[in-house]
């Protein structure tokens, strides 16, 4: 598969703030790639340069095989964005704004109506497409961006943060419509700060820290290779040497809450064997064993916390 989007060097400077400092990735086509940072981490910078609304101060990025920075008019026809802030106009309807999306891409009034009608009918919003964009609510105005993104019907699609502070149902909707997406084939670049939504919905997650693009694998994967170190929580029958426990081979530490030891164990296999071994030699049966898988937020945490450069 080729590259939808190929990232080298990319650098923003807001005065003295790096926003962006010399990222490399690509996107693959056909992927849903998510791109993960806390507020600030230059998510939305990011996306900006990408999709040629600011220009980078160094490096390149080809969108869908253009250079944006050479070639913003012919990339921006194959790709569709939803930005950080609205960009419908709140004093026209929802129908006259993705009627003007149309008129923008070229479309034909015929073609942008029918398209617009699909759109609208999917997303909730037809019995409401005369009424003003500012009678809407964030949620019924977030959807019509998706629509509006959408009108052109591009192969590849930004989202920044497009489910930020929008309720259950909302974002159900956006997220169905992602995956349907996808899976006829639409590449899609999606920011989020949320764990959960990455998790569920992304192929590959980029996390982005300080300008820094910090890890960059399969979500399943990133969480196993950022958390080698394994939780073990086990209970005894009886009284046991503490001091012995965090001794034992694959164990890096063991504290006791309540009735129960929390060990971090290098090593979670030789860790369990060693726990065996040491309730038979002491006498005290184990009354339960957990080991905790590491989450995403974990993963997330521990990287986007870490120290500055
Ligand atoms: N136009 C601007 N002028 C000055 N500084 C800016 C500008 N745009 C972004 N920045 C700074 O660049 C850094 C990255 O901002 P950016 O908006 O890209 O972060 P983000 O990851 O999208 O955050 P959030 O999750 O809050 O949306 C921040 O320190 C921000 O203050
Ligand atoms: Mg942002």
């Amino acid at each position: 598969m080729s590259d939808a989007i190929e990232v080298s060097n990319l650098t923003k400077t807001f005065g003295p703030t790096i926003a962006v400092d010399h990222i490399s990735f690509s996107v693959r086509e056909g992927e849903i790639f998510g791109f993960l940072g806390p507020n600030g981490a230059g998510k939305t910078t990011t996306t900006r340069m990408l999709t040629g609304v600011i220009p980078p101060d160094e490096g390149t990025a080809l969108v869908l095989g253009f250079d944006i920075t050479r070639s913003p008019v012919l990339a921006k026809q194959g790709f569709g964005v939803v930005p950080e802030t609205s960009n419908a106009y709140t004093d026209l309807s929802a129908w006259e704004n993705l009627m003007l999306m149309g008129d923008l891409y070229g479309l034909p009034r015929s073609r942008s109506a029918e398209r617009g009608s699909e759109l609208l009918d999917t997303l909730g919003l037809l019995e409401r497409k005369d009424q003003k964009v500012q009678a809407y609510s964030k949620g019924m105005k977030q959807r019509l961006i998706l629509a509006m993104a959408l009108l052109h019907e591009p192969g590849l699609l930004f989202l920044d943060e497009p489910t930020s502070g929008l309720d259950v149902q909302s974002t159900q909707m956006i997220l169905a419509l992602l995956r349907d997406l996808n899976r006829a084939g639409t590449t899609i670049f999606l920011t989020t700060h949320n764990m959960e939504e990455a998790n569920r919905l992304c192929h590959r997650v980029g996390i982005i820290r300080a300008g820094k693009i910090v890890a960059l694998d399969a979500p399943e994967k990133l969480k196993t290779a950022i958390d080698r170190v394994h939780k073990i929580e086990v209970s005894f029958d009886g009284k046991v040497p503490g001091d012995a426990i965090a001794r034992l081979e694959g164990v890096i530490s063991a504290n006791q809450t309540g009735d129960k030891w929390q060990i971090t164990a290098e090593n979670r296999d030789a860790a369990i064997r060693s726990l065996v071994t040491f309730s038979h030699q002491n006498g005290a049966k184990i009354v339960t064993l957990n080991t905790l898988a590491p989450s995403l937020d974990d993963a997330f945490l521990r990287l986007t916390q870490g120290a500055h450069p």
